[in-house]
């Protein structure tokens, strides 16, 4: 999908060809960059960006593991993500990546808050990331990695080497999407998504302590689900278990809500989206799209 035309970079707009880096830039060595994933919503009326704040939060979070520093305050951030939208003149759903990384740093590995950093922000307009029909998902060979190496809390461009591996792995097998399991065996989630299972009416997703991002979508369908009352309960879940699972679905800002209808080539229940998983979707959509006032204060309207 092509760029939008105007970008933020290091606190100015500017056309995406003006936006360049050094070969010297620490990032490009070591992996050493920050990153988010937003979606904005276009409406018909206007365009809303979904949990902008906790995205923001997020954002600053993922650099402390690591001392990156981000030199620009949540509000030059939030500001400038509005503003791109409007300078781009967005009338469309569209997906936001701000990101911050390790500039010019030579070959230092230790990084600390002094290290130089740049920030940037570009914008494309983006449609469905896999078939909301369905999808196939396999259990792939390498695992999760976990917090006894890196923290998985931490949303890092290096951390990401492990999500790009089990999908090479997942699509040569044939399936739409891997899924991971951490370092005990466990299911952790996918290599953009996190996972929840339906069993007898509940919900069930992997704990943070079974490697799993703490995904604002997770949060999203734990909060409709609770307003629903509909039990969710975060515990581990055994690989078996995603085989007798009533319904199984991934959540993500990029994939929203999508169910899964097979895992390693055997059918989840009756193959299709259940119910559980297309009420969650029917939400989830109504919520994006500022149809339901309950979740008004999750939007922030760009025009
Ligand atoms: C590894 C991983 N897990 C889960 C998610 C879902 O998180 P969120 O719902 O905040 O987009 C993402 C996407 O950001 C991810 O990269």
């Amino acid at each position: 999908m092509p760029l939008s035309k105007f970008v933020w970079f290091d606190g100015k707009f500017m056309t995406l060809d003006k936006a360049k880096v050094p070969i010297t830039t620490h990032a490009i060595h070591y992996g050493t960059s920050v990153f988010e994933g937003i979606r904005a919503y276009w409406n018909g009326e206007n365009l809303f960006v979904f949990r902008l704040n906790d995205h923001i939060k997020r954002f600053r979070r993922s650099g402390k593991f690591y001392d990156i520093s981000l030199n620009f305050s949540d509000k030059i951030i939030s500001n400038a993500i509005i503003e791109i939208c409007k300078k781009n003149k967005i009338k469309k759903s569209c997906y936001i990546r701000p990101f911050y990384f390790v500039g010019d740093y030579g070959i230092n590995l230790h990084v600390t808050e002094k290290a130089p950093t740049n920030v940037a922000i570009f914008i494309f307009p983006f449609g469905d990331l896999f078939n909301k029909n369905g999808i196939t998902a396999g259990v792939v060979s390498w695992r999760k990695f976990s917090d006894m190496s890196t923290p998985p809390q931490a949303k890092m461009g290096g951390n990401y080497l492990n999500s790009i591996i089990a999908t090479q792995e997942a699509k040569r097998n044939g399936y739409d999407e891997a899924i991971l399991l951490d370092h005990n065996g466990n299911v952790s989630e996918s290599p953009g998504e996190n996972i929840f299972i339906v069993r007898e009416g509940q919900l069930i997703t992997p704990p943070l302590s079974s490697s799993a991002l703490n995904g604002i979508t997770r949060d999203t369908v734990i909060k409709i689900a609770k307003n629903l009352d509909i039990e969710v309960i975060e515990t581990e879940i055994a690989r078996s278990e995603l085989t007798i699972s009533d319904e199984i679905f991934l959540t993500g800002t990029a994939a929203e809500i999508i169910p899964v209808v097979a895992v390693d080539r055997k059918q989840i229940a009756s193959g299709k989206p259940g119910d559980i998983t297309k009420k969650m979707m029917k939400e989830y959509t109504g919520i994006v799209m500022n149809k339901n006032s309950d979740y008004h204060h999750w939007l922030t309207r760009v025009y």
